[in-house]
């Protein structure tokens, strides 16, 4: 079933944080879905309650163009058929102007970002407040960021600025986005903070209590990037170089402070880098796609199911389904 992030928003807010995984291809699709239903092995397996969570879908701009927009709607719609407890958000990830409105005349996404957390403050607000009005007359939330991301000792480093609090709550008044993306100290990708820096949950305290109370915020660049996994994909021929990535224990720490959606792309990647690496070395006379596709899905799943025991979603499911259906 999917539903807006808004839902699922009222149901974590302060209490935990929900999984917003990136997809491009099937597998991760399918390990996604098995994964949040606690069905680590098969489709047909029972739904493990104890362990089944909602989650976001995201899609980024290059997800959408890496086979054609319409391959990842029509997976994803027969997924909703072949996994029909899954309750989930599918949301558009760094959303342009154009992409919004391209994503909400779809009718498919619940939910969209517009990034232009890149302009000034004033232009950020126009574009934000236009996608906005258009979205909110179509029933899809929004989801808006301000600052940018970036490993940082200071407040500004280059072009990277942590979210400002008080510039949040005015932001957030102006434009009326549903969520928003803070600037903590976290940054995309596979190498995040140099040396012993973490999460800047002091400056995510004060961003929570600027603004309304219960106003949903969201953790981009939120991978921990695992050494087990890093390791993985260099023992097999890779060559990753020294990375780093949040605490997952922060997870829990930043739902405390309002964050409801937590990214994770990169450790999906790196799971899945791992597991075609060591399948190809260790069958070198194999080159069958779904002998590391089967093994893939599986890992996908369970890794999953990991991340959300530690952003607090796991076990959630059955609330929120009755939660969401009960209006
Ligand atoms: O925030 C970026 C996401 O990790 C998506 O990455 O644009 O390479 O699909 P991508
Ligand atoms: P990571 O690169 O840390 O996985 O962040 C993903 C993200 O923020 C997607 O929007
Ligand atoms: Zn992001």
């Amino acid at each position: 079933m999917i539903v807006t992030t808004k839902e699922l928003f009222k149901h974590a807010y302060g209490k935990y944080a929900i999984g917003a995984y990136n997809i491009n291809n099937l597998e991760q699709t399918v390990g996604l879905f098995r994964g949040n239903l606690g069905k680590i092995k098969k489709n047909e397996d029972p739904v493990d309650y104890s362990v089944a969570a909602p989650f976001i879908l995201q899609i980024s701009r290059g997800a959408r163009s890496y086979t054609d927009k319409r391959f990842l709607e029509a997976m994803i719609r027969a997924a909703e058929t072949v996994f029909p407890e899954a309750i989930f958000a599918v949301h558009l990830d760094h959303g342009t102007e154009e992409v919004c409105y391209d994503a909400i005349d779809s009718g498919f996404y619940s939910s969209v970002m517009i990034d232009a957390s890149h302009e000034p403050f004033q232009k950020n607000v126009e574009i934000t407040k236009r996608v906005v009005d258009y979205a909110h007359k179509k029933g899809v939330v929004v989801e808006a960021e301000l600052g940018q991301l970036g490993g940082v000792e200071e407040d500004i480093e280059g072009s990277v600025h942590l979210t400002d609090p008080e510039e949040a709550a005015k932001f957030v008044e102006l434009t009326g986005c549903d969520s928003l993306a803070v600037a903590i100290g976290t940054s995309h990708g596979a190498y995040k903070f140099p040396g012993a820096q973490g999460v800047r949950l002091d400056r995510l305290a004060q961003i929570q209590k600027a603004l309304p109370e219960g106003y949903p915020l969201v953790m981009h660049g939120a991978s921990s990037v695992p050494k087990e996994w890093v390791d993985r994909i260099n023992a097999a021929g890779g060559a990753l170089k020294q990375t780093s990535g949040v605490n997952e224990d922060d997870y829990a720490k930043a739902a405390a402070l309002g964050v409801c959606k937590i990214n994770i792309d990169t450790d999906g990647r790196l799971v899945w880098c791992a597991v075609y690496r060591e399948t190809f070395r260790d069958k070198p006379e194999d080159f069958d796609p779904r002998t590391p596709g089967k093994v893939f899905m599986a890992a996908y799943a369970e890794y999953i199911i990991h991340k959300n025991k530690k952003l607090g979603s796991a076990g959630q499911l059955k609330e929120v389904a009755a939660f969401v259906r009960g209006g």
